[in-house]
C-alpha cells in the first residue's frame, strides 16, 4: 500500500492490519508510540470544510513526530486554477506526504501519480476511506467486530460514505443493507462492478433497519450539493428516529460520521442516546489515521 486513495483498492488484509495498528496506537497514546514521522513535513490540501479530518490529521502527524502544513485551496495557486498535476510535482519535491480533501477522486489519483509521495484521500465525492476505517474500529470496539452482524445505511445511497461502505462490505463480507430513495440509489453499473451479494439496496428504511446491529446515517446534502433542496424533500422518510430503530437488533448502535443535522437525517433524541458511540467514532479518526500515516511513512 503506497497511498490510501479509496476503500475500493484495499484488501481485507490491509484493513485488518490498519485496524490492529490503530488499536495499538490508541492503547499507547501519550506513552511510547515512537516518532516514525520525525523530520517529515506532510501537506494537507483542503478544498472543502472540515473539523474532524483537519484536527485529527494535524494532531496525528504531530504526535508521530512530523510537521503538518495546512493548505487551504484559497491560500495556494490551486484556487486560482493551477493544475493539480503541477501542484503535485512541486509539493512532491518538498514534502514527504500529502493529505487531500477535494471534489474529484481523479484529482487525488493524479496527485498521487504526479507527486510520487504517499497520498491520503481525506474525502472526495466518491469515497471517504479514513472515515470508514474509524467506523470499523468503532464497531470492533463496541460490538467485537462485524462477524454475523447486519449493518444498515439509511440515507444517500450513492454518496462518498455509502460507496466506501459498500466496498468495505465487499472486502470484509458483512451484510450491508442500504436504504435510500429510488433516485439516489447506486446505479446498476456500480453494483455490477461491486459484485457483492452481501450488499442489498432497498427503498424501505424499515427493511434496512430491521434486525440491524449498526445503523449508519450521514447528511442528506453532501458538501457541494447545498443548492439541491429538492433532494432533501425526497429524503424525508429516511430519518433515523426512534420509530425506525424499534425493530433493530437488541444492543444496536447508531453511527454518524458528523456533522449531523438534527431534525433531518437524525433526531436529537437518537443522536444524544447514541452519542457515546458517535463521538467515540469521531475520536477514532485520530487513531485510524495515525495507523495509515505510520504505514505509509515506514512500511511501503
Ligand atoms: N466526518 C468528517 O469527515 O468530518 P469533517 O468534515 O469535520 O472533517
Ligand atoms: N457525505 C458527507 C460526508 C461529510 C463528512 C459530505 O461529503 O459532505
Amino acid at each position: 500500500m503506497k497511498h490510501l486513495l479509496s476503500i475500493e483498492e484495499l484488501t481485507a488484509k490491509d484493513i485488518t492490519w490498519l485496524l490492529d495498528s490503530a488499536e495499538h496506537l490508541k492503547s499507547v497514546r501519550g506513552r511510547d508510540a515512537g516518532q516514525p514521522l520525525a523530520g517529515q513535513t506532510w501537506a494537507m490540501i483542503f478544498t472543502k470544510s472540515s473539523t474532524r479530518t483537519r484536527v485529527s490529521f494535524e494532531v496525528g502527524i504531530r504526535e508521530l513526530g512530523g510537521f503538518p502544513m495546512f493548505l487551504s485551496k484559497n491560500d495556494i495557486q490551486l484556487g486560482r486554477g493551477e493544475p493539480i498535476k503541477d501542484t503535485a510535482r512541486v509539493l512532491g519535491r518538498m514534502v514527504h506526504g500529502c493529505v487531500i480533501r477535494t471534489f474529484a477522486q481523479q484529482d487525488v489519483v493524479d496527485f498521487a501519480h504526479y507527486s510520487g509521495i504517499p497520498t491520503i484521500n481525506a474525502l472526495t465525492d466518491d469515497e471517504h476511506p479514513c472515515q470508514i476505517l474509524a467506523d470499523l474500529l468503532t464497531i470492533r470496539e463496541k460490538l467485537g467486530g462485524w462477524e454475523g452482524r447486519k449493518i444498515a445505511f439509511i440515507g444517500d445511497g450513492f454518496s462518498n460514505m455509502t460507496i466506501s461502505w459498500m466496498w468495505a462490505a465487499k472486502h470484509l463480507g458483512f451484510e450491508l443493507a442500504v436504504a435510500s430513495p429510488a433516485a439516489y440509489q447506486p446505479p446498476a453499473e456500480f453494483l455490477e462492478k461491486l459484485d457483492a451479494t452481501n450488499v442489498t439496496i432497498t427503498t424501505d428504511p424499515a427493511v434496512a433497519a430491521k434486525d440491524a446491529h449498526v445503523i449508519n446515517t450521514d447528511v442528506w446534502l453532501s458538501m457541494g450539493q447545498e443548492d439541491q433542496q429538492e433532494k432533501e424533500t425526497a429524503f424525508g422518510p429516511f430519518q433515523v428516529n426512534s420509530a425506525l430503530l424499534a425493530a433493530s437488533a437488541p444492543g444496536h448502535i447508531v453511527l454518524h460520521c458528523l456533522p449531523a443535522y438534527r431534525g433531518k437525517e437524525i433526531t436529537e433524541e437518537v443522536l444524544e442516546l447514541h452519542a457515546g458511540a458517535i463521538f467515540q467514532q469521531a475520536e477514532n479518526r485520530l487513531h485510524a489515521q495515525k495507523a495509515v500515516l505510520v504505514h505509509l511513512a515506514t512500511k511501503r
